[in-house]
C-alpha cells in the first residue's frame, strides 16, 4: 500500500484542510458530507474523488484503506466505530469520543483488528511543541514544577461542545504529552453564559502523581487571542506561543535560586532569553503524514490510540468536576 486510499467525511470548516493534505499525500478517494452545497464545493475541487452524502458507501468499498472523520464531535464515536468494524484505519478529529468507556471500546476494536485509531491532536505535531518536549526530556528546564495553558479568544462560539472539550482538548493533549503522566486529581470550574449547558469559560486545575501541577484557562469570551503554553522548571522556564510568527518558543533563564551564603533564603536568578529556530512545517501536514505512516505499517499504532484515551479520560473527569460545580475528582 504505497499510496493509501483515503475518504474524508465532514467538509465544513476543518474537513477541507484535511482533504487538502490527504489529496497531496495520499489518494483522496472520497469526500463525504450530508450537505449538498459542501459536497458540490469539494467535488469541484477534487474531481477524481467520489462525492457522496452516504457514509455507508465509503465503508462498503473494500479498496478504501482509511477514513478521516471531521464531523461534529457528538458523531465521532459512532462514525469511528462503524469504520473500524468495516476494517478501515481511522483518523478522527478530537475528541474521538465524549466518554472514556466509548474511547476504550474504540481503542480495543482498533487493537483487535490491528487498525490505526488516531485522534486529531494537532499540537502534538507542532514543531514548537516538539521543541518544548525535547527541552523537558533533556532536563534543560531542571525539574518541571508546573505547566499552564491559555486558550482564549472572542469566538468561535460553539453550541454542541463546551470550551473544555473544544479548546481544552488541545492543551490537555500537550500537558499530558509533556509530563508523561495522568492526573491524579482534577478540578474544573466554569459558566455557561451564552448557551445553557455549554460552558464558554472554564478554569481547570490538575495535579499529577509526581506532585507537578497544571492549569488551563479556556474561553471564547475574552478580549485576547491567546494560544500559549508555559512550562516552569527549577532551572529555566519556557513558553510556546502559537500566536507568534517568529518566536514560537522562548526559553527564559529565570529560576528560583538559593545562594549558599544566603542562609537558606530563596532568591531569583534572571539570565538570557533565548529564541530557538523552529521549523515552519505545517503541523497538519506532519499529522496527516504520521497517520499515513501508521496506516502503511510504520510506527506504533497502539501509542496514538492509548494517548488519545488518556486525554478523553482526563476530559471526562474534568467534565464531572465541572458538572459538580468544581468538586475535586480523583
Ligand atoms: N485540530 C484542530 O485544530 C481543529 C480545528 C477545528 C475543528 N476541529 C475539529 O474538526 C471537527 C469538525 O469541525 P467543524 O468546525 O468543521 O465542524 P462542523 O460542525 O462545522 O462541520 C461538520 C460537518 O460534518 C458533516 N456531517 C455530520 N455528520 C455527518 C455524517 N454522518 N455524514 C457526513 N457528513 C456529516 C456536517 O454536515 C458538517 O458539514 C470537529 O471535531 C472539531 O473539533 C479540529
Amino acid at each position: 500500500m504505497s499510496r493509501p486510499r483515503v475518504g474524508v467525511v465532514g467538509l465544513n470548516y476543518w474537513g477541507p484542510n484535511l482533504a487538502r493534505n490527504f489529496d497531496e499525500l495520499a489518494e483522496l478517494a472520497y469526500v463525504c458530507d450530508l450537505s449538498p452545497e459542501l459536497l458540490e464545493r469539494s467535488a469541484a475541487r477534487y474531481p477524481d474523488a467520489r462525492a457522496t452524502a452516504d457514509y455507508g458507501e465509503l465503508l462498503a468499498d473494500a479498496t478504501l484503506d482509511a477514513v478521516v472523520v471531521a464531523t461534529s464531535v457528538p458523531t465521532h464515536y459512532a462514525l469511528a466505530k462503524q469504520a473500524l468494524l468495516a476494517g478501515k484505519h481511522v483518523f478522527v478529529e478530537k475528541p474521538p469520543a465524549t466518554r472514556a468507556a466509548e474511547m476504550d471500546e474504540l481503542v480495543a476494536l482498533a487493537a483487535e483488528r490491528d487498525l490505526t485509531l488516531m485522534p486529531g491532536h494537532l499540537l502534538l505535531y507542532h514543531p514548537g511543541v516538539l521543541k518544548v518536549k525535547e527541552l523537558v526530556d533533556a532536563g534543560e528546564l531542571g525539574d518541571v514544577l508546573c505547566v499552564y495553558g491559555n486558550r482564549q479568544n472572542l469566538g468561535i462560539i460553539r453550541s454542541n461542545e463546551n470550551a473544555l472539550w473544544s479548546l481544552g482538548v488541545h492543551d490537555l493533549s500537550v500537558i499530558l504529552y509533556l509530563l508523561g503522566e495522568e492526573p491524579s486529581e482534577v478540578v474544573a470550574h466554569g459558566r455557561d453564559f451564552l448557551t445553557p449547558g455549554v460552558e464558554d469559560v472554564v478554569f481547570c486545575y490538575l495535579r499529577f502523581p509526581s506532585g507537578k501541577i497544571a492549569h488551563m484557562h479556556l474561553s471564547w469570551l475574552d478580549p485576547h487571542k491567546m494560544r500559549k503554553i508555559t512550562v516552569v522548571g527549577t532551572e529555566k522556564m519556557v513558553c510556546f506561543d502559537d500566536m507568534e510568527l517568529e518566536r514560537k518558543v522562548t526559553i527564559y533563564e529565570k529560576a528560583p535560586w538559593k545562594r549558599a551564603e544566603s542562609y537558606g533564603e530563596w532568591q531569583t536568578r534572571s539570565g538570557d532569553i533565548h529564541i530557538p529556530k523552529i521549523a515552519t512545517d505545517e503541523p497538519l501536514k506532519l499529522e496527516c503524514r504520521h497517520f499515513l505512516a501508521l496506516v502503511t505499517g510504520e510506527g506504533d499504532r497502539g501509542k496514538v490510540a492509548d494517548d488519545g484515551a488518556m486525554v478523553v479520560r482526563a476530559l471526562e473527569k474534568l467534565q464531572l468536576s465541572l458538572d459538580a460545580a468544581g468538586a475535586a475528582r480523583p
